[in-house]
Formats: structure tokens, C-alpha cells, sequence
């Protein structure tokens, strides 16, 4: 090797050294936090650290202490930033962690004026106003004060931090009155991204709106605006969430959309739209979140929202829209969330959409949906919730039905649908929790269903045909609701109902059959937790039965019950409703029955053969007697 090389290599060995090691040295030399700011953010700490105030806290402050002999370079604790060259705090994330009490302008953190970004959300400053020293924080480009129960008017000094890109106030209970929402808008004309969810404001939006020409995301839901939603929010350039709902008094007329759009989220439930549904929405390519529930949209669903192909949540429920469910919803392939209820849609359902693999919401109900349920249902492979009640469908369940293994709640209450309920088939799964046949033109064949892998809690069997009460019931020890009524059920309650589902069982409803009674008295009820027991509108003869102690609507009116109140329906300590209307009872009402005052709220009495005092109840309960 030359000598020439061998130096060249040295040479670079040092270089290469050398470089290394001012490397660390300008990590070592890293300027520490000065003293004064320091100093600021142990006051602050010691002011409003109160960690055995709080259940979940991220535990960022725990790190901030000075050790003995150190200098204690608070640069380094978490969630403070400081800016390399001048040591100075400019960053402190202090979100969800543990402050405690009134906050004024007084409080130490605002000596640190070199801050740029400040989050002070989710921690509980005890209604306090937000400190008008907050204008001291000249530099801020970024504050986040979310959810951290500040009260009251936002300060005039806000206006005064102009470099604010990112501002985040909502879900506190302040106000934005003056300064108003348009002095904000004019004052911080670099903003992108606003959050004032829930900040009080009840006056029209600005139209200089318009001007914040690098808004990326606008969040003002339930504000109680008022007036209309600027028209030119919507062609903000750069807009990608744009959130006004629950302002049920603003007006939103939406556009024609003919531009390139980077809207990613339309959110415009409970508001005022009043028209319908542009054609041109399918121009909105990169909608991924569209709500527009309970809008007083009326019209049809234009098929263009089938070419909204980034869709994941579609929700236009609680309008007034009309017309066919177009298929081209069906192109909607990434959609999980689909809800059209609560329309007056019509038509039958387009079997394309049974190809939403993806959905796991699915809404149809409360509308006017006529034809068959399609085969093809056993398409929506990941759906949870299904949902077609109250519709006008006929014919046959589907059996497909039954290979929905995902499936948790199922209802298709009030239609017509007619024929054998594959009944086992649907509760195969352990998945279902939720089934509701009730009102509609089956017969349920319900002898020896294998049941047995069921944890189904929830079972609508209303008007569903039963002459007899369904065997399986007593395999289903995690039901807790129960509704058997409008059924032809005849003769005495079996002995076994009463052992169904003892320790879960909280709504029984056998009302509207002919059941003549108990099997044995006094009748012992099993079930604990029972909360709601209708027996009305039968023939229940015999004594009247004492309910469980937990019970809090006892319905046994339109009976042919007989003999005297129980002085041990007194020790009913929950009960709210007790209607014992249109029975045979007969004698003095026991007078501790006003024990029950305190959570009785009706009592009804009439159509028996009572006499005496009604005992004494306290104002406000409702008592039926004649
Ligand atoms: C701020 O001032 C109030 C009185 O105006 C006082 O009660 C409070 O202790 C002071 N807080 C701090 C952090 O100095
Ligand atoms: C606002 O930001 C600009 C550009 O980043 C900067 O030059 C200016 O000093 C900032 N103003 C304040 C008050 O910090
Ligand atoms: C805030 O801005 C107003 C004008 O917009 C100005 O008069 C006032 O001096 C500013 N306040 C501070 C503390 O800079
Ligand atoms: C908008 O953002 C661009 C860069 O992203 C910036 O140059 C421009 O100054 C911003 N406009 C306003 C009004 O802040
Ligand atoms: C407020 O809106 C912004 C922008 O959409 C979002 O990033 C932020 O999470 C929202 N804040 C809360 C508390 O939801
Ligand atoms: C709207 O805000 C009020 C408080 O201002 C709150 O009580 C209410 O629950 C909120 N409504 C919704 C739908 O979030
Ligand atoms: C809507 O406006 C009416 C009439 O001005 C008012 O009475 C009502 O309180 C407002 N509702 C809301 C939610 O702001
Ligand atoms: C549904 O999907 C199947 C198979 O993926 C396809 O053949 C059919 O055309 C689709 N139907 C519609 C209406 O998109
Ligand atoms: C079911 O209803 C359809 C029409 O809705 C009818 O054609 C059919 O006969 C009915 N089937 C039964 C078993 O009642
Ligand atoms: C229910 O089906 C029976 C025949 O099974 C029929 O007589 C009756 O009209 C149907 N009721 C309704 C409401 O469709
Ligand atoms: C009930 O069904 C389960 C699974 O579907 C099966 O393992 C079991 O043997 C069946 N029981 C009877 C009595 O058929
Ligand atoms: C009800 O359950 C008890 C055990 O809790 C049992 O002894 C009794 O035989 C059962 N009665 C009926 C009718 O199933």
C-alpha cells in the first residue's frame, strides 16, 4: 500500500471521527431549559397536579421533578419541547393529565411565551374562564383545549394569536358571542384546522368563511347556529372534514358539485336542509363519512352516491326521501355502515346490495319496502345489526339468513312476511343476542328446536301464532326480555316458564293471550332481577300473584283476578307502575300500600270491587280509581 493511500485513509479516519464526535457534542451540548421556565413548569405543576383526583391519567408528569444534585433539564421531560438553538419551551402536551382546579391568568404557564403548540384538553380546570393572559402566547400556532371544563365567554385575546393554524375549544361550556365567530375567522386567517364542537355561538356562520382559504377542517356541531351555512364553505379548496350537525336550526342548501372536491367527511345530521339531494353528489369522489340523518331531506336518493366508491359510512336516515333504493348502492363496496331508516323508501330491495361484504350496519327500517327479503342477504357476510322492520315485506324468511354467523341483532318486526320462521336456523349461531319476530304472518314451529348453543338475550315473539309457549325456551338461560304477547297461548302458565332463565329473566310479556292462571298457589316466582311482568288482557283467574321483590311495572289489568290485595305487596320497594285495573279484586286496600310512595308513579285501581280509603300516597302519583 502506497503511503499516499495509507494517509488518505487516516485522514478520512479522523474526518470520520471527527464529524462522529460532534455529533454527540452538539447532542451534549443540546441546550438545557432555562432556569425561568423551568421554574414555570414546576409552579404550574405543583398548582394543578392532583394526581389522586383523577381515574385515567397518561402520566407525563410524573417525569418532572429535579433530582438532587441535577440541574434538572425540564428539555427532556415528557411532553415538553423546546427549540434546539435557544433552549426555550415550545411545545407542551399535557393532554389527560390530571390538572386540577381553577385556572386564571395568574397561572405560571403563561410566562412561557415562546410556546408554539399548547394542549392543555382533557383535564378539569373547575368552569374557569379561558385566561385572557392566553394572548400572551403570542407564538402559537397550534392550541387544544378540548373537553377541560372551561366556561364562559372565549376571550377577546384569542383573536390576538394570529399565527393559530389548528384551534380545538369544543366540549367545554363556553361561548363565542363576542368576539363573535366572524371577528374569529376574520383575526385568524391562517387557520386549518377548527374544532368548536359544542361552543355556543347562536348567530349566523360568516361568509368570510370563505376567505380562510387553507381550511382543512371545519368542526362546529351543535353550536346552536342559526341562519344558513355559507354556500361557499363547500368549495373551500382544501376542505376535508366539514361538521355541522346537531344545529337544528341552520339552514344548508347544498350545491351542485361540479368541481374537484377533497371532501372526505360530510357530516350534516340534525340540521335544516330542506331539499334534496343534489345529483351531483356522486361528484364528491373522495367522500369517505357522508351523514345527513334527520335533515328534512326530501326527493329520491340520487343513483350518482353509488360513485362515492371511498364511501365507508352512508347515513340518510330520519328524512322524508322517497322513490327506490337505488342499486347502484350496491357499488358501494367498502361501506360498513348503512342507514336509510326512517324514510318513505319504497320498492323492493335491490338484490345488488346484498354484495356489501364489508357492511356491519344494516338499516332499512320504517319505510315502505315491499317483495321478498332476497335470498342473496347471506351476501352481507360481516353484518351485525340488521334491521328491516316496520317495511311492508312479504313471503318467505330466507333461510340463507342463517348463514349470517356474525350476526348479533336481527329484526324484522311489523311485515308481512309469512310461512315457517327457520327458527333454529337463526339462533344456531351464538353470535345472536337480539331476535325480533313480533307482528307479522308466521307459524313458528317451535317443537324440539336444538337451541342449545344460544346465548340469544333479547326474543320478540309478539303476534307471532303460538298456541302454546315454545319448549326451548328453557334452554335459553341468558334471556333477559322476553315478549310472548298478542299469541293464541291458552290455559295455565306451565310450570317449567317458570324455571326459564332464573337468574337473567328482567322483562316478561305475556299479555293479549288466554292464559286462565298459575299452575299452583301462591305462585312462586324464581326470578330475581324481573323488572317488567304483563300479564294484561287475559284470563287470569285465581288470587292475585305476588311479583319479585325487584319488580317495577306490575301489568295484571283485564284480568278475572280475585280476593284482596296482599299486605305483602307492600314490600314491592321498586315498583312504579302497579295496574291492577278490570279485575274481581274486592276489600280494603291495605293501607301500607303508601310504603310504596316514594317510587310508586301510578297506581291503577278501577274496575274492581274495592272499598274503603285509598291509603295515603304522596302528591304526584297517578291513581286510577273510580
Ligand atoms: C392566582 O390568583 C388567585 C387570586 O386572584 C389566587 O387565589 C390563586 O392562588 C393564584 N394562583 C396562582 C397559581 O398563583
Ligand atoms: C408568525 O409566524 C410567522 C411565520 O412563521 C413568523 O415570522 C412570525 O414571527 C410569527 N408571529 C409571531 C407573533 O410569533
Ligand atoms: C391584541 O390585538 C389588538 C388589536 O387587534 C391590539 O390592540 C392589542 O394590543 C393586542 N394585545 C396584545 C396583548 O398584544
Ligand atoms: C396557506 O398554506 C400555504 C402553504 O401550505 C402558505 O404558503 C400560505 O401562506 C397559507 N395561507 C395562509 C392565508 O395562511
Ligand atoms: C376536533 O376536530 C379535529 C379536526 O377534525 C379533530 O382532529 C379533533 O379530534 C376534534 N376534537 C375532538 C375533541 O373530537
Ligand atoms: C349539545 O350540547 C349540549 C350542551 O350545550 C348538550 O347538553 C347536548 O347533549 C349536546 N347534544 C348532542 C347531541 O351532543
Ligand atoms: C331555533 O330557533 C327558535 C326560534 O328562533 C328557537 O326558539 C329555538 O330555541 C331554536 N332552537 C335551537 C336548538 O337553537
Ligand atoms: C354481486 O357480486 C357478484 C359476484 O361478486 C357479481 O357477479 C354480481 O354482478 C354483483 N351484483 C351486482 C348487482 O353488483
Ligand atoms: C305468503 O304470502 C304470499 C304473498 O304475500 C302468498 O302468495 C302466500 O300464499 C303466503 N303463504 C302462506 C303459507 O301463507
Ligand atoms: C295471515 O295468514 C293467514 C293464512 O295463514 C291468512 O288467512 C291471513 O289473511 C294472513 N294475514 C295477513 C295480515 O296477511
Ligand atoms: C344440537 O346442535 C349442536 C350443534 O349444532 C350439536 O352439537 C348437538 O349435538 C345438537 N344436539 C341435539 C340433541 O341434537
Ligand atoms: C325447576 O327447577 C328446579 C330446580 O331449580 C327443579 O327441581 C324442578 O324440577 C324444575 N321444574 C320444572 C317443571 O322443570
Amino acid at each position: 500500500m502506497k503511503t499516499g493511500t495509507l494517509l488518505l485513509m487516516v485522514v478520512l479516519l479522523i474526518l470520520a471521527c471527527s464529524v462522529f464526535s460532534s455529533d454527540t457534542r452538539v447532542t451534549s451540548r443540546k441546550p438545557k431549559c432555562r432556569e425561568d421556565e423551568r421554574s414555570a413548569l414546576l409552579e404550574f405543576k405543583r398548582a394543578f397536579f392532583r394526581k389522586s383526583m383523577c381515574a385515567s391519567y397518561d402520566g407525563q408528569l410524573e417525569s418532572w421533578r429535579v433530582a438532587e444534585g441535577e440541574a434538572g433539564d425540564c428539555c427532556a421531560w415528557d411532553g415538553v419541547e423546546c427549540n434546539e438553538e435557544t433552549g426555550r419551551v415550545v411545545s407542551l402536551d399535557l393532554e389527560n393529565s390530571c390538572l386540577h382546579g381553577p385556572i386564571g391568568s395568574n397561572a405560571s404557564l403563561f410566562r412561557l411565551v415562546r410556546l408554539q403548540r399548547l394542549n392543555l384538553a382533557a383535564n378539569d380546570f373547575k368552569l374557569s374562564q379561558i385566561p385572557s393572559a392566553i394572548g400572551n402566547l403570542r407564538e402559537l400556532t397550534r392550541l387544544v383545549l378540548f373537553d377541560s371544563s372551561f366556561r364562559g365567554q372565549i376571550p377577546q385575546e384569542v383573536l390576538n394569536l394570529t399565527n393559530l393554524s389548528f384551534l380545538d375549544l369544543s366540549y367545554n361550556a363556553l361561548e363565542l358571542k363576542s368576539p363573535s365567530i366572524e371577528n374569529l375567522v376574520q383575526s385568524l386567517t391562517k387557520m386549518e384546522g377548527l374544532n368548536l364542537s359544542q361552543v355556543l355561538m347562536s348567530g349566523p356562520l360568516p361568509e368570510v368563511l370563505a376567505d380562510l382559504s387553507n381550511l382543512t377542517s371545519l368542526v362546529l356541531a351543535n353550536c346552536s347556529l342559526q341562519g344558513e351555512l355559507p354556500m361557499a364553505t363547500f368549495e373551500l379548496p382544501r376542505l376535508k372534514t366539514l361538521d355541522v350537525s346537531v344545529n337544528k336550526n341552520l339552514s344548508v342548501r347544498m350545491p351542485e358539485f361540479h368541481w374537484r372536491s377533497p371532501l372526505k367527511s360530510l357530516l350534516l345530521a340534525w340540521t335544516r336542509c330542506s331539499s334534496q339531494l343534489p345529483g351531483s353528489l356522486g361528484n364528491l369522489n373522495s367522500l369517505i363519512e357522508l351523514n345527513i340523518a334527520s335533515c328534512e331531506l326530501s326527493g329520491v336518493i340520487p343513483s350518482s352516491v353509488g360513485e362515492l366508491a371511498q364511501l365507508y359510512t352512508l347515513d340518510l336516515s330520519g328524512n322524508q326521501l322517497t322513490g327506490e333504493i337505488p342499486p347502484s348502492l350496491g357499488k358501494l363496496v367498502g361501506l360498513t355502515y348503512l342507514d336509510l331508516s326512517s324514510n318513505q323508501l319504497s320498492g323492493e330491495i335491490p338484490s345488488s346490495l346484498m354484495n356489501l361484504t364489508e357492511v356491519t350496519l344494516f338499516d332499512l327500517s320504517y319505510n315502505r319496502l315491499t317483495g321478498q327479503i332476497p335470498s342473496q342477504i347471506s351476501g352481507l357476510t360481516s353484518v351485525l345489526m340488521l334491521d328491516l322492520s316496520y317495511n311492508r315485506l312479504e313471503g318467505l324468511m330466507p333461510r340463507t339468513i342463517s348463514e349470517l354467523k356474525n350476526l348479533n341483532k336481527f329484526t324484522v318486526v311489523s311485515n308481512n312476511l309469512n310461512g315457517t320462521a327457520q327458527f333454529d336456523m337463526l339462533m344456531k349461531h351464538q353470535s345472536l343476542q337480539a331476535l325480533y319476530l313480533s307482528f307479522n304472518n308466521f307459524s313458528l314451529v317451535t317443537q324440539d328446536l336444538n337451541v342449545s348453543l344460544s346465548k340469544i338475550v333479547v326474543l320478540g315473539l309478539a303476534s307471532c301464532s303460538l298456541t302454546e309457549f315454545p319448549k326451548f325456551l328453557t334452554k335459553l338461560d341468558t334471556l333477559e326480555w322476553i315478549d310472548l304477547s298478542y299469541n293464541g297461548i291458552s290455559g295455565q302458565v306451565p310450570q317449567w316458564l317458570l324455571n326459564v332463565s332464573t337468574e337473567n329473566l328482567a322483562h316478561l310479556n305475556l299479555s293479549k293471550n288466554s292464559l286462565t292462571g298459575f299452575p299452583s298457589y301462591p305462585v312462586k316466582f324464581k326470578w330475581a332481577n324481573l323488572q317488567t311482568l304483563d300479564l294484561r288482557y287475559n284470563g287470569m283467574e285465581g288470587p292475585l300473584p305476588l311479583p319479585p321483590r325487584a319488580i317495577l311495572f306490575y301489568l295484571a289489568s283485564n284480568n278475572k283476578l280475585t280476593g284482596q290485595i296482599p299486605q305483602a305487596m307492600c314490600q314491592l320497594s321498586s315498583i312504579q307502575i302497579l295496574d291492577l285495573a278490570n279485575n274481581e279484586l274486592l276489600g280494603v286496600l291495605p293501607s301500607c300500600l303508601s310504603n310504596l310512595s316514594s317510587t310508586l308513579l301510578t297506581l291503577s285501581l278501577h274496575g274492581n270491587r274495592f272499598h274503603g280509603r285509598i291509603p295515603r300516597l304522596q302528591r304526584g302519583v297517578r291513581i286510577e280509581n273510580d
